[in-house]
């Protein structure tokens, strides 16, 4: 099994989840780069395409994407990459470091709509789905707070507690033989 971890972070949470991903599985990364890294039209759910990889995406039996949501989209830069590299993935698993909690995962913003169209981009091909909520890593009182969470960041001093343990759990099912989606 040859992974890869594809990226894409605005503020950093996203990078740190993909690196500490990558570095668990000892394998490729690279970071997507949009042609125009211009967020207001992200929010708009505006598409300015992206550039090329480095790396042949072809060369690998599965892509890990990692990248966040914003307004409820599964952002330009990452439906970009599942779109220019569709007839290349042979599998995907996708991982967002989002705002939205589990427990409103299916509400207006939640993560739960953004993987479901991932999913109806690739059908079976879409192994697994893994949010972290940023909010995990606040005390349980702000964990609901917007404010509290949009200003979290993922970093070495609070990846610990119930974050870590979605990690650990994650980790594992990746590592198990997963059924086709
Ligand atoms: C303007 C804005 C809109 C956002 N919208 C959503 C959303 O709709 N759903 C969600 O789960 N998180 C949302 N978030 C939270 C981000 O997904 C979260 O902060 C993420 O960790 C940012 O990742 P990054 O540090 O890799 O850029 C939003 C954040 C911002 C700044």
């Amino acid at each position: 099994m040859k992974p890869i971890v594809i990226y894409y972070s605005r503020k950093g949470s996203n990078e740190y989840l993909a690196r500490k991903i990558a570095g668990r599985l000892s394998c490729d990364m690279e970071a997507i780069r949009p042609r125009l890294n211009a967020f207001s039209l992200f929010l708009m759910n505006l598409n300015p395409g992206i550039r090329s990889l480095k790396r042949q995406i072809a060369d690998y039996d599965r892509i890990i994407l990692v990248g966040p949501i914003f307004m409820g989209h599964f952002i330009p830069p990452l439906r970009s990459f599942v779109k220019k590299y569709n007839a290349r993935i042979k599998e995907m698993v996708f991982v967002t470091c989002c705002g939205s909690t589990f427990l409103k995962k299916n509400e207006k913003f939640g993560h739960g709509l953004v993987f479901n169209e991932v999913k109806s981009m690739l059908n079976e091909r879409l192994l697994l789905t893994q949010a972290f909520p940023v909010g995990l890593v606040l005390p349980e009182s702000q964990q609901e707070d917007p404010d509290a969470f949009m200003k979290a960041h993922l970093n070495d001093s609070n990846f610990k507690g119930k974050i870590a343990d979605v990690f650990e759990d994650f980790m594992e099912q990746l590592s198990a033989p997963l059924p086709a989606g």
